[in-house]
């Protein structure tokens, strides 16, 4: 069963014992042996271009953090392709652009989901300028505040190579999770990707390797690799 339109929500709520959710934990570990390490809080999950499973990676890290007990935030900076309330089924009238525009606090924004200690900053409606919203000192002080009331925060962004977003979030966080789709990624991208978001300093923490088949299982790249992958469910 893949994930459908009709039934959004993250697999780790839907399907929480399946080999995915499993996955999913695996993928949890290994960014926490990361954090453990660098005292990361501010975690931001990219790629290189659209649809490679960046707000799949990203919601269900989140919700299985969440249930091993730590107080998580997840905030949907993608201001282009805003999918957090869609996947959780919240409103998305108030969000991170109504805070930047200092319409709503923080606390006024934030949804508690269903899945205990995860709570929920949606987009808030597209604005017309993304990247100068998220230049803005109101997002410094934004994450500021978040990583103060939170264990977690973790960054939805829109993908490197397409629009500046993801780089100048970048340089906000403590660390970038990086996504690959393994069925349809270009090494090559996945490379540029990479480099753009290490000059700007950005520490690239791991790899997710999403929609491996588990028999195709690959080691060997530069990156730490954590797996996930739906594709067993696929029918
Ligand atoms: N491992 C997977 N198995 C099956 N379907 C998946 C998997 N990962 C993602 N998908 C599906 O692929 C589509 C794109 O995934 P997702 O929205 O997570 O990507 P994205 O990188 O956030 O895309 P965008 O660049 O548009 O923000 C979605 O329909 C999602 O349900
Ligand atoms: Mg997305």
């Amino acid at each position: 069963m893949a994930l459908s339109n009709r039934n959004p929500q993250p697999i780790t709520i839907a399907q929480p014992k399946s080999p995915v959710s499993e996955a999913y934990r695996n993928v949890r570990t290994n960014i926490q042996f990361s954090t453990a390490v660098n005292g990361a809080r501010t975690l931001m999950f990219t790629s290189s271009v659209p649809e490679e499973g960046k707000t799949s990676t990203a919601t269900n890290v989140a919700v299985v953090s969440a249930q091993a007990g730590k107080r998580v935030l997840l905030v949907d900076a993608d201001l282009r392709k805003p999918q957090v309330h869609h996947r959780f089924q919240v409103s998305n009238l108030d969000g991170l652009s109504t805070v930047l525009i200092r319409e709503r606090s923080l606390e006024e924004c934030v949804i508690a989901s269903r899945v205990p200690n995860l709570f929920l900053v949606p987009s808030g409606p597209i604005p017309p300028n993304p990247s100068e919203m998220l230049s803005s000192r109101m997002f410094v002080d934004f994450l500021q505040h978040c990583a103060d009331e939170y264990d977690l925060v973790m960054i939805d962004t829109p993908p490197v190579l397409s629009v500046t977003d993801a780089l100048i979030v970048s340089r906000q966080t403590d660390g970038v999770v990086f996504v690959v789709n393994a069925l349809k990624t270009n090494r090559n991208l996945a490379r540029q990707a990479v480099a753009a978001l290490e000059q700007v300093n950005a520490r690239v923490l791991g790899v997710v390797l999403n929609r491996v088949q588990q028999r195709d299982r690959q080691y060997g790249y530069a990156y730490s690799y954590y797996y996930a992958s739906e594709e067993k469910l696929s029918m």
